[in-house]
């Protein structure tokens, strides 16, 4: 499981790389040379001025100066553990990658965070949670960066600036959503009323989780998936705890925040420790890859749309077990860089605006957070396999490159066809057809539907789970200064279900609005209970 070192060659030893932390018997500088004294400046005699000379001084103080790097600007504040993926084989017929195959072992690390705090900030307020998992497979990095949360805010990337700018501490006071005002939150989601399906679940018991290890994760886009003979399906990922979905009660939240602010921290790494290595089953919910994109009339590109569970259950394909702690937070915690973009043969994005924008994004901001372009060397990035890339140079490089042919084909330093071979490899066109179109800023119809999910939602609650949530939005939106502001989340409301607008609506001491569009076409059902549940028992 250790990462393999860089070699000059792009091929892997296989050996972890040397440490050069705190080895050897004696103490040293950088560059290796033997200290005798690490406590004291050198000076002109006992009393005189410190001297410029002073090199360990001057390396020392240097380089502590340097120690911080740019917290993520989003999911800034995160804990992460090594473990394991076992495939079951499941998945064979509708992909072909590699570590899916029955039997396969792949080591792996995750990362969960919490999305707006920053990196000091407590784990148990209500927010959306990460779940960052970076598969080092034999055919390179896979990365599945999903949410506790199977819905987000916003359909189009674009927007992703503002509804993080509206969720962030207000830039005056630089002070927390969560425990201030929260007049732009609200303002925004009100405003932008896709965003209400994101939130019901965020107002749920789904915002305070009880634990890293009890929370569901979702790939929440839709994925394609290609098999050996090429056909295609579409899919949505999913994590399954084996200890089952379990939340805080919002009291509890509130102490454990201010008790023990590294409270899932702490959980997460307490329970590795103590061998009760936490568990997690991946599954896919497939659906067949239509020109439509659509299943059961439900927009599989919208990504503020889930597919309900009882219209295409969740299939397990493998088993996920966190075995080992890190061993330096900042080493691997802090520095793993994940990326949608990093996929396998096999596995291939779709055109959710949604998705588009993240392939840019991840790469983009670790360039300055990482600083510069080869993070990719870094450790706890590196992948499991042979690298064999064209690119040279910049900030940090660690690789002393051979030959002097950084192209292909090249006639001078020979050996590496260019293709391993079609069928092969990754980042090939997934034939799929693309209607003639125009160049457009519009979206489509069906992304002007915002009520009908969050309504299914919601009536997929029991009746203690319903009073959490209108016990959660009357406290959220009675910290917003701006009376407009709750009346226009009650609207929201309105749309959604008459009986939760006017509970909210009587906490704040508002009138109950109407709603100002019909009501969708969805009847209460009680297999919608299903809906991000865990798996029955076994
Ligand atoms: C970080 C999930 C949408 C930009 C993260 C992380 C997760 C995540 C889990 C933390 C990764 C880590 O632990 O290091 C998601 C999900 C999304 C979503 C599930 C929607 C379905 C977006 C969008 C953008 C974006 C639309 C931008 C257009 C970022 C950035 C980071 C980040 C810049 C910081 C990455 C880093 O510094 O390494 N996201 N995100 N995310 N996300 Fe997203």
């Amino acid at each position: 499981g250790e990462p393999a070192p860089y070699s000059p060659t792009g091929r892997h030893t296989g050996n972890p790389p040397q440490s050069r932390a705190q080895d050897g018997p004696y103490l040293t500088t950088a560059q290796g040379a033997r200290l005798y004294d690490t406590d004291h400046s050198l000076k002109a005699g006992p009393r005189g001025p410190v001297l410029l000379q002073d090199h360990h001084l001057r390396e020392k103080i240097m380089h502590f100066d340097h120690e911080r790097i740019p917290e993520r600007v989003v999911h800034a504040r995160g804990a992460g553990a090594h473990g394991v993926f076992q495939a079951y084989g499941t998945a064979e017929g509708v992909t072909k990658a590699a570590f899916l195959r029955k039997g396969a072992e792949t080591p792996v690390f995750v990362r969960f965070s919490t999305v707006l705090g920053s990196r000091g900030s407590a784990d148990t307020v209500r927010d959306t949670r990460g779940f960052a998992t970076k598969f080092y497979t034999e055919e390179g990095v896979f990365d599945l960066v999903g949410n506790n949360i199977p819905v987000f805010f916003i359909q189009d990337a674009i927007k992703f600036p503002d509804v993080i700018h509206a969720g962030k501490p207000h830039p005056d006071r630089e002070i927390p959503q969560a425990q201030s005002a929260h007049d732009t939150f609200w303002d925004f989601v009100s405003l932008h009323t896709e965003a209400q399906h994101h939130t019901m679940w965020n107002m749920s018991d789904r915002g305070i989780p009880r634990s890293y290890r009890t929370m569901e994760g979702f790939g929440v886009h839709t994925f394609r998936l290609v098999n050996a003979e090429g056909a295609t399906t579409l899919v949505k990922f999913h994590w399954k705890p084996k200890l089952g979905v379990h939340s805080q009660l919002w009291e509890e939240a509130q102490i454990t925040g201010g008790v023990d602010p590294d409270f899932h921290r702490r959980d997460l790494a307490d329970a590795i420790e103590a061998g009760a290595y936490p568990q997690w089953e991946l599954g896919i919910q497939t659906f067949p890859d239509t020109p439509e994109q659509t299943f059961e009339g439900i927009d599989l590109l919208d990504s503020t749309k889930i597919v309900p569970e009882e219209l295409a259950p969740v299939q397990p394909i493998g088993l996920l077990t966190l075995n080992r702690n890190p061993s330096n937070f900042f080493a691997e915690t802090e520095q793993v860089a994940f990326h949608v973009g990093h996929l396998v043969p096999g596995i291939d994005v779709t055109d959710d605006p949604l998705l588009a924008g993240r392939l840019f994004s991840y790469l983009d901001t670790q360039i300055t957070r990482l600083a510069g372009p080869n993070f990719n060397q870094i450790p706890i990035n590196r992948p499991h396999a042979p690298v064999n890339d064209m690119l040279r140079d910049g900030f940090h490089q660690q690789a002393v490159h051979s030959g002097v042919a950084p192209y292909k084909p090249n006639s001078l330093d020979g050996g590496c066809p260019f293709f391993a071979g079609a069928d092969t490899g990754a980042y090939i066109e997934t034939p799929v057809e693309l209607p003639a179109a125009r160049k457009v800023r519009q979206a489509p119809a069906s992304y002007d539907d915002h009520f009908s999910q969050p309504r299914l939602f919601w009536l997929s609650m029991s009746p203690v789970e319903r009073e959490h949530i209108i016990t959660a939005y009357t406290f959220e939106l009675g910290k917003c200064y701006d009376n407009a502001v709750k009346e226009r989340q009650l609207k929201a409301l309105a749309n959604i279900d008459a009986e939760l607008c006017a509970r909210v609506a009587e906490g704040l001491g508002l009138p109950a609005p109407e709603p100002t569009l019909p009501p969708a076409d969805v009847a209460p059902s009680p297999a919608l209970s299903q809906v991000g549940q865990e798996w029955p028992a076994d």
